[in-house]
């Protein structure tokens, strides 16, 4: 009897310890298909902020560093085939070098490299 309500107890240690690895929430990228009218990436609303927001690329990128991300200068500066190639929208450099595999200074997050991509896809508009 005894012996039974110890097994219960170790199945049971298991079975929460188990329960341990449910709170990892992995991040969650979004699939966009850029294909997709409704899923259409905004420069100015998802874009720019990724560049300006607690001065993520704009405390080097401010003039100085080109390309210029500061808000007023970010798409001129981005606009040429330097930065977005639409033919081949994973080679562009304003894609690849931050990209969070790469050894950048900064580096985008996963879903803010998914929002650039589909954004150069759409034909970096300056939306
Ligand atoms: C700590 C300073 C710093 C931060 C922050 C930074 N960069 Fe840079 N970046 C540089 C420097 C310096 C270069 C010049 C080349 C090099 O050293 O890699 C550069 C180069 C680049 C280039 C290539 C320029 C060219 O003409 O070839 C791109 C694109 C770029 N950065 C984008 C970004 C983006 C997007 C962010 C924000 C996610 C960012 N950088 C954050 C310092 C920074």
């Amino acid at each position: 009897m005894k012996f039974k309500i110890l097994l219960l107890v170790i199945v049971a240690a298991f079975a929460f310890a188990g329960c341990k690895y449910d709170w990892i929430i992995p991040e969650e990228v979004p699939v966009i298909d850029p294909d997709d009218p409704s899923q259409q990436v905004s420069f100015s609303e998802e874009i720019l902020p990724i560049f300006t927001s607690g001065n993520n690329c704009t405390a080097c990128h401010n003039g100085s560093q080109v390309p210029d991300l500061r808000e007023a200068n970010a798409y001129s500066s981005l606009n040429s085939t330097r930065y977005v190639n639409k033919t081949t929208p994973d080679e562009s450099r304003i894609y690849a070098i931050p990209h969070p595999d790469g050894g950048h200074y900064k580096k985008y997050t996963a879903i803010q490299a998914a929002l650039i991509l589909a954004w150069i896809q759409q034909g970096a508009k300056n939306n």
